[in-house]
């Protein structure tokens, strides 16, 4: 068992030890040591790199991995490296330092969490590149400011990160949540930060939470059961890291390593009598120290990928070319499969495919999708009803007569029926939507009761600036029953606050006046920044609402034309009635505040892809 120095001092760069043993596996060396102070890819967090130094050799580790209770150091070498030799080994400290501050800010960003939703269980974390906590369950986007500053404070806070060793035994009593696989090759650990309850872990953290840095929650994303809480940290740690500024996982240093393999690849072409088969398999493929390293990139900053992945594929280039180039020596006996001769048409099967990027619903169809589920649970059908309508559904049957100085608030597109109108007084004039409203009454004359219709469509008004887009989306509620009171539609409010935008989120109604309801209300809902205070933690304003309420849209109950105009008796049926914008109500649950509308609709996928 290799003795884990790691697990106890996460500071410790440099170590003299044993070689144990040292075999050659393809083109890396894999070295056993009798302790280690490399830490090996595990918990989320990738390996260490670094060197080990014998009298008569170096070997440079590019990565590190556990073999049952071995610590296995993959390696290239220069001279020699044998068992019982004496070395001493350095570690990458830019490498491990900030490796250890993207893990330990996992745990802070855990913490603040578990405080927000105590309820989400821990899945895995992925503490590289593109960092983040996976948990089965959900969780509302906006809740990413509130998770943030809670993040901060704790970093703020300067508490102390403790590891223990542990028995199994106590690790049940003193961590309230433990994974479903603990490991069984190395000594179990518990982590506590402050007084916070300890929690399993066995990867490398600092000292006290502030030499993290400011934590930023990228993104949260729920995708089926489980959802991902992105995290970043800036590059260089407040503390250690200035001391060490240079990153060596940059772009630059990356590319070293890459035409180090390089040069690697070529000397062994030129050294080895392998057959061509054997040499591709060595250079190229799954075991080679080329994909070793690409295994890495992902150490890599995201902006700096393309251009390390350019390299990646001119490096693989020139060792393909060279292997082309060069004839199996004469001398030795061809044990070449045809399909492994250096041929200029080979194919290597093991190279990995392109995936093709993929892309997702856009954030309206998302919204229309989530709205939809909502409603039907409570026993609401989507309905759908045409675009280009009768005036009478859009407007006179709602109580809005021909003329009437309410219609000039929907900038209406009227559009040119063809042929001549015929005698229906409701068959006149027509209308591109300007609201869902128009469904009301065409439900109504399905004759269908009790009502609970969710009509979501396209809506067209004469509108384009940076609030408004000729085209958006309106989703439109009805019930119409016996007995049906404004206490129901408070209910179905707050039900629906509660289910699209995150639990605890309340409504409130403000008198306001439409035609076609009476009493009338607009809905506002608590912003979910700021809880509704309008105030944040610091005694500033939220930034979001600035008076603790964000504005949903129009409701109220139905007045007793609309329920005439739809064959309904007023005296016996009553019902309420919403109509909201569906792009606004999007756009307040991820907590964006947009600028121009118009980008929604204007199909760059750079800005879609956000949401
Ligand atoms: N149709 C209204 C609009 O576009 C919104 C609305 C208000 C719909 C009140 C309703 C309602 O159903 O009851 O501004």
């Amino acid at each position: 068992m290799t003795d884990l120095i790691y697990l106890t001092d996460s500071y410790q760069k440099e170590l003299k030890t044993k070689v144990v043993s040292a075999e050659k596996r393809g083109n890396l060396w894999e070295v056993v040591l009798a302790s280690t102070v490399f830490y090996p890819e595990g918990g989320g967090q990738p390996s260490d790199r670094g060197t080990i130094t014998t009298k008569n050799g170096k070997a440079h580790v590019k990565h590190v991995r556990m073999k049952g209770e071995l610590v296995i150091h993959e390696c290239t070498l220069e001279g020699m490296l044998k068992p019982d030799d004496d070395v001493q080994c350095v570690i990458d400290w830019n490498l491990r330092y900030h490796n250890m501050r993207v893990h330990s800010a996992g745990h802070i960003v855990h913490e603040a969490i578990k405080k927000i939703s105590p309820s989400l269980l821990p899945k895995k974390g992925h503490h590289m590149d593109s960092a983040y906590i996976e948990y089965a369950g959900s969780l509302p986007i906006d809740k990413k400011y509130a998770i943030e500053q809670e993040s901060n404070t704790i970093v703020g806070d300067k508490l102390p990160l403790k590891t223990e060793l542990v028995t199994l035994a106590e690790l049940q009593r003193r961590s309230p949540w433990a994974p479903e696989h603990l490991p069984k090759n190395k000594p179990l650990r518990i982590l506590s930060i402050g007084d916070l309850a300890p929690i399993p872990d066995g990867g490398t953290q600092v000292k006290t939470s502030d030499e993290v840095g400011p934590i930023t929650i990228t993104n949260i994303d729920n995708a089926g059961d489980v959802v991902r809480v992105y995290y970043s940290i800036q590059t260089e740690g407040p503390k250690e890291a200035s001391i060490e500024s240079e990153n060596s996982m940059k772009a630059p240093a990356f590319i070293g390593l890459l035409l180090e393999a390089q040069q690697n690849a070529i000397r062994e072409m030129e050294t080895s009598d392998a057959s061509a088969f054997e040499l591709r398999l060595q250079l190229l493929g799954p075991k080679s120290e080329l994909t070793a390293l690409t295994r890495q990139m992902r150490q890599v900053p995201a902006a700096d990928r393309q251009q390390v992945g350019i390299v990646v594929n001119q490096v693989k280039k020139a060792i393909e070319e060279k292997l082309t180039e060069r004839k199996t020596p004469s001398s030795s006996p061809n044990k070449t499969p045809t399909i492994g001769t250096a041929r200029t048409d080979t194919f290597d099967v093991t190279m990995p495919g392109i995936r093709p990027p993929a892309g997702h619903l856009h954030i309206v169809s998302q919204a229309i999708m989530e709205i939809t589920r909502i409603f039907e649970r409570i026993g609401f059908t989507r309905v759908r009803y045409p675009e280009a309508d009768w005036d009478w559904y859009a407007f006179e049957s709602l109580n809005m007569p021909v003329n009437h100085p309410a219609r000039d608030e929907w900038e209406t597109f009227f559009i040119d029926y063809p042929g001549k109108p015929g005698k229906d007084p409701h068959k006149q004039k027509m209308v591109l939507t300007p609201h869902t409203s128009n469904g009301q009454v065409r439900e109504m004359e399905k004759g269908n009761l009790p009502i609970r219709m969710i009509n979501i469509a396209k809506c067209y008004r004469r509108q384009i600036d940076v609030s408004h887009t000729p085209m958006f989306h309106q989703f439109e509620g009805l019930y119409v029953d016996k007995n049906v009171s404004i206490a129901h539609l408070k209910g179905v409010f707050d039900y629906f606050a509660g289910a699209f935008f995150g639990p605890g989120r309340k409504t409130r109604l403000r008198p306001f006046h439409f035609q076609f309801t009476e009493p009338s209300f607009e809905v506002d809902i608590t912003c979910g920044i700021c809880n509704g205070t309008g105030i944040l933690a610091g005694g500033t304003k939220c930034r979001l609402c600035k008076s603790g309420w964000l504005e949903l849209g129009g409701s109220g109950m139905v007045h007793p034309n609309v329920l005439r105009n739809g064959g309904i008796d007023p005296d016996v049926y009553s019902g309420f009635a919403f109509g909201w914008g569906v792009e606004r109500t999007a756009m307040m649950k991820s907590g964006t505040q947009l600028d121009d509308i118009r980008l929604l609709y204007d199909n760059d996928v750079r800005f879609l892809e956000q949401f």
